[in-house]
């Protein structure tokens, strides 16, 4: 079925230039972008977007890269979109990860992994409520 997930294109990957190789890899695989913006996250959104991972060692280092410079926020839609897009990232680790997907290519660390994606629908709700009015997205019709 179609479905929406967020895709956030992290600090490391704005800096080293390749967010237009990234979306390229998401339009390549048939994910259309409805919605789109480039934002500098406070620590609020950053800490409020990864609650769930609060109680984890890597929390503190996770809001401070997040907040290190500007991420590029994205709606991706399509049949089946979260999972295409988690196969496109590959794993977490980038060590892990499988050539050819997004993480293997352009991130060398886990916290410094390049790309976030919804990991179930339910959680895509919630991720693009979090970034996006309903305002924001713009259904494709062509
Ligand atoms: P992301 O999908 O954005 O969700 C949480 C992030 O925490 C994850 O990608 C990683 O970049 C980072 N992280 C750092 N250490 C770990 C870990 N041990 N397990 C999962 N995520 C981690």
């Amino acid at each position: 079925s179609v479905e929406r997930t967020l895709s956030i294109i992290k600090p490391d990957a704005v800096a080293k230039n390749v967010t237009g190789e990234i979306v390229g890899r998401f339009e390549k695989a048939g994910l259309k972008v409805v919605a789109m913006k480039m934002l500098h996250l406070s620590r609020e959104q950053a800490e409020g977007f990864y609650a769930e991972h609060k109680e984890r060692p890597f929390f503190g280092d996770l809001v401070a890269f997040m907040t290190s410079g500007p991420v590029i926020v994205q709606v991706l839609e399509g049949e089946g979109a979260v999972l295409k897009n988690r196969d496109l990232m590959g794993a977490t680790n980038p060590k892990e990860a499988e050539a050819g997907t997004i993480r293997a290519d352009f991130a060398e660390t886990i916290d410094e992994n390049a790309v976030h994606g919804s990991d179930s629908t339910e959680s895509a709700a919630r991720e693009v409520s979090y970034f996006f009015s309903d305002e924001e997205i713009c259904p494709r019709t062509r």
